[in-house]
Formats: C-alpha cells, sequence, structure tokens
C-alpha cells in the first residue's frame, strides 16, 4: 500500500510555496497526497511565528492531531516552517507526540529523517539554518490553477526590531536566474497565467549583481506568461529601474504592496525601518509619477512599544495622504528573541485594540472610496474563479490587484478580458463584460 501525507500550512505565501516544495519531495519518495486527516501515515504542519496569535493556532491544530495520534500511534507528525525553528527542542519537551521537527533550510532531509524515524522510532530535529539554501534544484508540486508562486529570494537581513522572520528564516539568498527562468517557463507550459515572486524582502533579490529588476524584465519576455506579480517588497530597496522596468511591460501588474508599519519617525527609528515619514510619502509620489494607476496596499502596526497618541496620529495621517488601495493591519505582538520585546514602555491591549479598530474603519473608508473612483473605468481582469456570491458569477482581479465580481456570459476561467467597473460594494468591485482580450 501506498504511503500517504496531509500537509496544513499557516502563514505567509512563502509557507505556501516551501509546502509544495515539501509535497514534491515526498511524492519523490512514494508517498502520496491525502486530502484529510483521517487514515493518513504522515502529518506536517508548516507554522507561523509571525505574531502571537498565528502560533496558537498552530498549537490548537497540534491538539487534533495528539488525538489522532492516540488512536493511531503510527502516525507521523512533523512540524515544519518558522515555529519549527524558533522553538526546536522545546517543541519536542513540551509535545511529545511531534515525531520531527524540522526549519526551513531542512526540508532536503526529510527523505532521510523519514526512514530514520521509522527505524529507530525516536523524535528528530533539524533546524540548522543555512546562508545558502534555496532550494534552486527542487521544483515545487504543482497541479493546476491560474498563479504559480516561485520563491526566489529566501532570509531577511533587514532587521526590523518587531520581527521574528530573520531568525527564523536566516540571512538572505537568492536564487540563481537561471533556475528561476526555467521554473516560471515550465509553469506556462502547465498553463499558468500567473507567476508571483516570493521572497521575504523580494526586490533585495540580488545574484552575482543580477538584481530585481533585470530579473523581472527577463520574465516578462517569456512567452505566453500573461501576469507577473511579486511580494513582500521592503520600501527601500524599490528603484527608479524597478519602477521603470514594471512601467515598460505590460505584463508586469500594476500593483506595489508597500509595507509602511507606522507614520511616526520616532517609532520608525524605533523599528529600525531606514525611513522616515517624509521619505515614504516621496516614495508613493514617485511610484505614481512612474505608474499612475498602480493599486498600492500597505502593512501597518499598532501599538508598537512607545507609540503615543501623537505617532498613532502620524499614522493616520500617511492613511489619509496615500490613501492606500488595501491594508493588512496589526497590533503589535511581542516576539521572543526580537529587539522590540526588550522595550520597557509596551502598549497596553485596550490602547492597542482600540488604535486598530480606529485605522480598520478609516482604510474600509479607503478602500470604499478609491473603488467609487473606479466606477466607469475599463479594466484588464484575469478570470479566477466563481464568485462566492453566486454560481453565475465569475470572480477575478484587475491588473492593480482588485477583485471584480461579474455575470459569467461567455467567459471561462483564464481568460483575460475587458471589464466595465458598474459598481463598488464593501472592497469589491462589480463589472459587466466588454471584451476578450486574450481567451484560454
Ligand atoms: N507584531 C505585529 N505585526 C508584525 N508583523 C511582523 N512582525 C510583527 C509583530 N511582531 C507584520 C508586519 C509585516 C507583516 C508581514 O507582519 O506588518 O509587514
Ligand atoms: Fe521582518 Fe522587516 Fe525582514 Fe520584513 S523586512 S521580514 S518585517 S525584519
Amino acid at each position: 500500500m501506498q504511503k500517504s501525507f496531509y500537509i496544513n500550512t499557516y502563514g505567509c505565501q512563502m509557507n505556501v510555496a516551501d509546502t509544495e516544495l515539501v509535497e514534491s519531495i515526498l511524492e519523490n519518495e512514494g508517498y502520496v497526497k491525502s486530502d484529510s486527516l483521517e487514515n493518513t501515515d504522515l502529518i506536517f504542519i508548516n507554522t507561523c511565528s509571525i505574531r502571537e496569535h498565528a502560533e496558537e493556532k498552530v498549537y490548537s491544530q497540534l491538539g487534533r492531531y495528539e488525538k489522532l495520534k492516540r488512536k493511531n500511534p503510527k502516525i507521523l507528525i512533523g512540524v515544519l516552517g518558522c515555529m519549527a525553528q524558533s522553538l526546536k527542542h522545546n517543541l519536542l519537551i513540551s509535545k511529545s507526540y511531534v515525531d520531527v521537527v524540522l526549519g526551513p533550510d531542512s526540508y532536503r532531509r526529510l527523505p532521510e529523517l523519514l526512514k530514520r524515524s521509522q527505524n529507530d522510532n525516536e523524535s528528530l530535529v533539524d533546524t540548522t539554518l543555512s546562508r545558502y539554501e534555496v532550494y534552486s534544484d527542487l521544483f515545487p508540486s504543482r497541479k493546476e490553477g491560474i498563479n504559480a508562486w516561485i520563491s526566489i529570494m529566501r532570509g531577511c537581513d533587514k532587521f526590523c526590531t518587531f520581527c521574528i522572520v530573520p531568525f527564523t528564516r536566516g540571512r538572505e539568498r537568492s536564487r540563481t536566474k537561471e533556475s528561476i527562468i526555467f521554473e516560471a517557463e515550465q509553469a506556462v507550459d502547465k498553463g499558468f497565467q500567473e507567476i508571483t515572486l516570493l521572497g521575504q524582502n523580494v526586490n533585495s533579490y540580488n545574484s552575482g549583481n543580477y538584481k530585481f529588476h533585470n530579473l523581472l524584465e527577463e520574465l516578462s519576455k517569456i512567452k505566453g506568461l500573461k501576469r507577473i506579480r511579486y511580494t513582500s517588497p521592503h520600501p527601500m530597496d524599490i528603484t527608479d529601474n524597478l519602477l521603470s522596468i514594471m512601467a515598460q511591460h505590460d505584463n508586469i501588474c500594476n500593483y506595489i504592496h508597500l509595507p509602511l508599519q507606522s507614520g511616526s519617525d520616532q517609532i520608525l527609528s524605533r523599528m529600525n525601518r531606514n525611513y522616515t515619514k517624509g521619505h515614504f510619502l516621496k516614495l508613493v509620489e514617485k511610484i505614481r509619477k512612474f505608474l499612475p494607476n498602480a493599486g498600492i496596499s500597505t502593512d501597518i502596526i499598532v501599538g508598537f512599544p512607545g507609540e503615543n497618541e501623537s505617532d498613532f496620529d502620524d499614522t493616520v495621517d500617511v492613511m489619509n495622504e496615500v490613501m492606500f488601495d488595501s491594508a493588512y493591519t496589526f497590533k503589535y505582538s511581542m516576539r521572543r528573541g526580537t529587539k522590540a520585546i526588550e522595550y520597557d514602555d509596551q502598549i497596553d491591549e485596550v490602547t492597542k485594540q482600540d488604535r486598530l479598530e480606529k485605522i480598520i474603519l478609516l482604510q474600509r473608508r479607503h478602500t470604499y472610496q478609491n473603488n467609487c473612483k473606479d466606477i466607469g473605468s475599463v479594466q484588464k481582469v484575469l478570470v479566477e474563479k466563481e464568485s462566492k456570491l453566486s454560481s453565475k458569477q465569475w470572480a477575478g482581479r484587475t491588473d492593480s490587484n482588485k477583485w471584480v465580481i461579474f455575470d459569467k456570459g461567455k467567459a471561462k476561467i483564464n481568460d483575460i478580458i475587458k471589464l466595465k467597473v458598474t459598481d463598488a460594494r464593501g472592497i469589491t468591485l462589480r463589472g459587466e463584460l466588454v471584451s476578450f482580450v486574450e481567451a484560454a
């Protein structure tokens, strides 16, 4: 009987891409993917440590797996990813039913570890971080779909004081352009219309002085590649070259995720973000000069240690000036090993919650106002999936990364169409088909 595996993935897109990599390693070992937790031989959980809440979700899942293991002690349970990296042996001490703990740079060792754990029944841990591992020669297991995630660099050297990523993912390193281009061509051959380049600091990509904008330019020339997206960039690494390449190539999406984190100079400096409110606003101005209709989204943290009312007002100020199209908003969460956990002016939970609610409401207003401005415009949309609202409608994304819902008509998934925006509701647009740009 063939052995099967089940992987549950938490956290960022990088984890989604890593899970595809692990799937491909397991499939090469003869395992088959199972869609359910029941009756599987191997249960892996790919974990995230970015905030306390992310870790809590993982712990509660692990509780479920413990029960399954009690019923069937032969099941092998593995913890992968950032929590594996940051908790290491502590995980085995507190969760004795866990068999394998593997950090993000150790997935190559899976086959060997699986064989060992079957033979001698002992728990195994490998959380060695590497300066070089980019899994260049390992290609993810991709079935079919619209978007292919392609990881182009790993790790982060920025050390923002709130962030655990430099500790769980290690130092920055980039994959060779040849291996990335090969993977992108393979994805296009398999029928993927879109690729999203991934990296903790995707635009710090640098392979032997071959930079991110060089890579984007070369990828944009791949025949049949309709859309290129990337995430997540660091504002300080957005160069004129990058913006100019984006402006020149139609298949590089007109969208930038630009994490602000805070609008206060005092807080930005304590966060080690290396820019000020003024820099950030100038950068947005520049982006809009190069890419007039670009969608811009952001990440914002409220309640960072020492954030007073006037610091918070600065964040609100930047939001009002930029009018982001969307924002991921977070309460600061203390992370072990980071510098910010040591600051002695932590903010109380009530204040954090109050500030979070304020910016959520503000962003909702901005998203709606921006979307209203799109009414009447014609947008290029890639048809991605059936709308959750009705089986008679499709959902797709504009070049600028906004969801639009529209009647199916003759359109099919994978088509690129022109849509006229007819309405803005909540955070999504409504539209009607005008013409086909490229039928799938
Ligand atoms: N607390 C809250 N939010 C955090 N982020 C990273 N670390 C923390 C933390 N300790 C947010 C940042 C980052 C996004 C991926 O997660 O906004 O851009
Ligand atoms: Fe974390 Fe800052 Fe690196 Fe982003 S740039 S992964 S927020 S340390």
